[in-house]
């Protein structure tokens, strides 16, 4: 997990870890961090953190005032955590050493590509911060912030000595704005989670079919009709560019051309491939609705927005899109087909090539960005011969595009495997690496990896439930991008994703509180408890399955039903698949009666919760007969009622040293089955574990 440099020391700090188990919070040597720092050296010894925590900000040249902010902030978010403000302390903060130093040579900037990497001591005397750029001290102030620990209600820091640096320089976040549109407390709330696990990266992604969400003056029909009045002012692009500067945060604009691009043809109809005229589209998936590329008057419009908003955005990185066109509509239209002989975009039979009209369009849309100083990044679906190498290719269809990228010289991102919104567990991303040790990569290409970026498409999120579908989970993905490689240790990522996930909630992200809301309005009244058991052992079904379970969804739909609140990575499910699996581990091949002593507390691990959902059905009913939006889910809750059962008799047969007859095997295997079907585009998450523990037993 530590990737010390000196193994003495390495060896010395575990020894520390198990020598101050029995005392502190904190078992694990990478106690409440995350992401885990390149080499963290811990002592015994303590920090107490108390009222008279003050700091102190030395700049060699001159300061950032990012700086002062960040510790400001980070100072008020401390105090906030010792509770009311006591009795005023004896000595005066004036004479007390501050307990927090820092020390930076310049003012640090994420859009020249400064370094991010610190250096922080504890020590009982106080904290010494140093970085050679002010945005080392935004990662170190995080760093800080991770550190307190309690114990019997006091809050310390533990001492240790850490030296940290980045593993990848682009660890990003896209929020789709476009399919749902996420107002600017949304945004920033996120930021601030955001920095709060080292992410540098907000790709914004503000156009798509559903939706065109930044306000032109040049073209306000973009905004005003395919942004259906809800779009960000120019002001508050400034704003939010502004609240992500101060946390070390760039922002990508994306502008998806020349296809998801339905929103703009409502706007400007003259930029559609066809006669057809178009409203902003209400409906999901790959539309392969595009922009005519063989007009000139498109490229003017397009440069237009372009220059108005290369203005607006200060990145140097500009997003154009570029994925899923399919060019069918250029197909059929023979004047693009004209264009397309004329310009000898052909394949080598002759036939027109709509690739290469997409890469004909990327070519002036590159020029366009050079003009205007930005450097282009596209989906890996731009990754074709003839396009530029200066263009970022962002790959989210497989590593093979991150690779294929890399080869032809193109830096690269990937998203591949860090797609949040197909509801897939923290371990799951966790276990991806931009950069595995296997990659088929020389040293040159390998430094073309810029980095990754998690993705939160918004078709099944609105504002009001987004952050629960980015955090947790997005926290191990961003430890993923900043560690070394050699952590991933998968139980000590979730230790510490719980205790991220708290530190995310006292930040104000509401991850745990829309959902808690929305169960509460579907209890509408009546007792929360039940639903939210039912709710903490469902997951939305995975992929983009919610499109195929007997349900329409438009942009129009509400997402306030059962399947919003449910987790898209069940914590109970997990907790009781590692209990099942401890206990099969306790336990032999063949019955015992008496059950190894050992087994025992594995046993109430595991018995604990089948009581609870065994029960959980009868207090539900009240709510399943008098709500319609919670009917549908009744059969499952009923299965997972009667599998509760079903473990319960087979947990008793295991005590007896007996096991259960043929019939009774059948009988589970058929309900184990038959619980697979997902009722409200929701599954039991549970259903793994009870297999296992259902089939595994001796
Ligand atoms: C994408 O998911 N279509 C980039």
């Amino acid at each position: 997990m530590l990737s010390s440099l000196r193994c003495g020391l390495l060896f010395a700090s575990l020894l520390f870890a198990v020598a101050v188990q029995a005392q502190q919070a904190p078992t694990s040597p990478t106690h409440h961090l995350m992401p885990v720092p390149t080499t963290a050296n811990w002592g015994a010894a303590r920090l107490p953190l108390r009222s008279t925590f003050t700091y102190i900000i030395t700049a060699d040249t001159q300061p950032d005032t990012v700086v002062a902010a960040a510790a400001r902030r980070l100072q008020g978010r401390l105090l906030r955590r010792l509770g009311p403000a006591r009795p005023a302390a004896k000595t005066t903060p004036s004479k007390a050493a501050p307990t927090l130093s820092i020390r930076y040579g310049k003012p640090g900037r994420m859009d020249n590509g400064d370094e991010e990497r610190y250096a922080l001591r504890v020590t009982p005397m106080g904290i010494s911060l140093t970085a050679p750029t002010s945005l080392g001290v935004l990662r170190g102030l995080a760093t800080v912030e991770q550190l307190v620990a309690k114990e019997k209600n006091a809050l310390y820091f533990p001492e240790v000595d850490i030296q940290d640096q980045p593993r990848f320089g682009w660890r990003g976040l896209l929020i789709d704005a476009a399919r749902h549109f996420m107002p600017v407390p949304v945004i920033k709330r996120n930021l601030d989670a955001m920095a709060a696990v080292k992410l540098n990266v907000l790709h914004w992604h503000l156009s798509d079919d559903q939706g065109f969400r930044v306000e032109s003056q040049r073209l306000p029909r973009l905004a005003q009709v395919g942004g259906e009045g809800q779009f960000y002012t120019q002001a508050q692009v400034r704003e939010v560019q502004r609240y992500a500067a101060a946390r070390g945060i760039r922002v990508v604009p994306e502008f998806d051309m020349p296809g998801h691009a339905t929103a703009w043809l409502a706007a400007y109809p003259e930029l559609a491939s066809n006669d057809s005229t178009y409203g902003v589209a209400p409906r999901w998936g790959v539309l392969n609705i595009a922009m005519d590329p063989t007009r000139e008057t498109t490229y003017t419009l397009i440069d237009t927005l372009l220059g108005e908003m290369t203005q607006l955005f200060s990145d140097p990185y500009f997003h154009i899109g570029g994925d899923e066109n399919d060019g069918r509509q250029w197909l059929r239209n023979p004047r693009i087909v004209q264009f397309i002989k004329e310009q000898k975009l052909v394949k080598s039979n002759g036939q027109p090539d709509k690739h290469a009209l997409q890469t004909y369009f990327n070519r002036r849309i590159l020029a366009m960005l050079t003009k205007y100083n930005k450097k282009m990044i596209g989906w890996d679906e731009i990754l074709r011969p003839g396009l530029p190498e200066s263009a970022v290719i962002q790959s989210w269809r497989g590593k093979k595009g991150l690779y294929d990228a890399v080869k032809a010289n193109h830096p690269a991102i990937l998203s591949n495997g860090y797609y949040i919104d197909l509801n897939y567990s923290a371990a799951n991303h966790y276990a991806v690496d931009p950069l595995p040790a296997d990659a088929p990569l020389t040293d040159a290409q390998k430094k073309l990896v810029l980095g990754g970026e998690a993705t939160m498409w918004a078709e099944f999120a609105d504002s009001v439930i987004v952050d629960s579908r980015i955090w947790p989970r997005t926290a191990a993905i961003a430890e993923r991008f900043w560690s070394p490689a050699t952590v991933t240790n998968v139980p000590d990522m979730y230790r510490r994703l719980a205790i991220v996930s708290a530190q995310l909630e006292r930040l104000g992200v509401q991850h745990r509180s829309a959902p808690e809301l929305l169960l509460r309005q579907l209890a509408a009244g009546q007792p929360v408890a039940p639903l939210r058991t039912f709710a903490s052992v469902l997951e939305p079904v995975k992929e983009y399955k919610r499109h195929f379970q007997g349900m329409k969804y438009t942009t129009q739909t509400l997402l306030n039903r059962l399947v919003d609140a449910a987790p898209a990575e069940s914590d109970a499910a997990r907790e009781f698949g590692e209990a099942v699996d401890a206990l099969l581990a306790q336990l032999g091949t063949a019955p015992t009666s008496p059950l190894p002593a050992e087994a025992l507390p594995a046993l109430a691990a595991v018995r604990a919760p089948l009581i609870q959902w065994q029960a959980n059905d009868v207090k539900l009913q009240p709510l399943f007969n008098t709500s319609a939006s919670l009917r549908e889910y009744g059969p499952l809750s009923a299965r997972l009622s009667a599998l509760s059962t079903l473990a319960l008799e087979r947990l008793q047969l295991l005590e007896q040293g007996q096991t259960p007859t043929a019939a009774w095997k059948t009988n589970a295997q058929q309900q184990l089955e038959a619980a697979k079907a997902p009722a409200g585009q929701t599954e039991l998450a549970v259903l793994p574990a009870l297999q296992r523990l259902l089939n595994g037993l001796p």
